[in-house]
């Protein structure tokens, strides 16, 4: 089978780690090959090349030309992100199925477009919601699923870090999609009611915040606090805490370690259900570190792009 045709739209931060990873999809599976890279900066299009150049691949300075190119089945749109509904809609309206990196859009109302627009054009259009590739939530959910945390009752997630910054970003609109994504992934669940406080102190502007506490109130009486920080000073933390009747247990995303808590200081997690992970009993909790593949700790980033190459394929929902 023809690999799939990708252009990457934006190679800044995050936009060079998609390029390395579909150039390393082309290298070892021939699903998908990175025929363009755009980015409007010379400079950074030059950095990107030094690490996924090769003949025939192409680099420009306008995203119009991936949109026109007849030959480029996919767009993955790692653009700033009020950029993205224009985008994103150009190129659905294109015929491109589309990848397109959270937040989806700035508004619920340009989210529902461009999800009918694709829907419309039989397209594929997935959102980088890129923990629901995660090992460790994935077993986190089988643990819910299987009934071992009990009946849930509340969840806490932290997704903090010391950064600055760049450009006008709002830490709602870039932070927020990913834990609250986590939270319908495990729940099976939307949230009903939603209310926020955030700060701005170091920008110190009122609509820049760079620090959050939301609460989220999900049916049967769950309830949930996303807290987000660009101004803690120990480090970058993708914690994810879920009490339940039968325990607590916590996610270390970032790391892919999964703890288990039980007031019986024991847990009674059968070690069947994590073969693999190598399971001790200290503090009272069962730590489980995700060694080995499968379950993981997994390229989360490969395994995204992966999915979507198979859902183009009609391989994947
Ligand atoms: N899923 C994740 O975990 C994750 C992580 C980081 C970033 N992101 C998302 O990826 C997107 C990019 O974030 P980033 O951190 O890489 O930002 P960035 O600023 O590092 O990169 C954006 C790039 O887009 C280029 N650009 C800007 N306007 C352009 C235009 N009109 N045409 C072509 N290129 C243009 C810039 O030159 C820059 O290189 C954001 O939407 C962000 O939310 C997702």
């Amino acid at each position: 089978m023809a690999p799939i045709r990708v252009a990457v739209l934006g190679a800044g931060y995050w936009g060079t780690k998609l390029c390395r990873e579909y150039a390393g999809i082309e290298g070892s599976t021939r699903e998908a090959s990175l025929s363009m890279v755009v980015d409007s900066s010379e400079a950074a299009l030059e950095a990107v090349r030094a690490q996924v150049g090769r003949a025939g691949r192409v680099f420009s300075r306008d995203y119009q030309n991936a949109l026109r190119d007849r030959s480029v089945d996919v767009v993955h749109v790692a653009l700033p992100s009020p950029l993205h509904y224009e985008v994103a809609r150009s190129a659905l309206e294109g015929g491109k199925h589309v990848l397109l990196e959270k937040p989806m859009a700035l508004s619920s109302r340009e989210a529902y477009k461009l999800a009918s627009l694709a829907e419309e054009q039989g397209l594929m259009l997935q959102v980088g919601h890129i923990f629901r590739f995660n090992a460790a939530l994935r077993m986190v959910r089988q643990m819910l699923h299987r009934g071992r945390i009990g009946r849930v009752y509340y969840a806490t997630l932290e997704w903090t870090t010391d950064d600055i910054p760049s450009g006008e970003r709002d830490i709602v609109f870039d932070l927020a999609p990913h834990p609250i994504d986590v939270l319908n992934y495990l729940l099976d669940e939307w949230p009903y009611g939603v209310d926020a406080v955030g700060g701005s102190y170091r920008r110190n502007r009122e609509v820049l915040e760079e620090v959050a506490f939301v609460n989220l109130e999900f049916p049967d009486r769950v309830v949930a606090n996303v807290y987000l920080s660009w101004i803690q000073h120990d480090g970058k933390n993708r914690l994810v805490r879920i009490v339940g009747s039968e325990g607590t247990v916590i996610c270390d995303a970032l790391n892919q370690v999964v703890t288990m808590y039980t007031s019986r200081g024991t847990s009674d997690i059968p070690q069947a259900l994590f073969p693999k992970l190598g399971l001790n009993n200290g503090d009272g909790g069962w730590h489980g570190k995700l060694e080995d593949d499968p379950p993981g700790p997994n390229n989360t980033i490969r395994d995204m792009e992966l999915h979507f190459i198979d859902a183009v394929r009609g391989r994947a929902p």
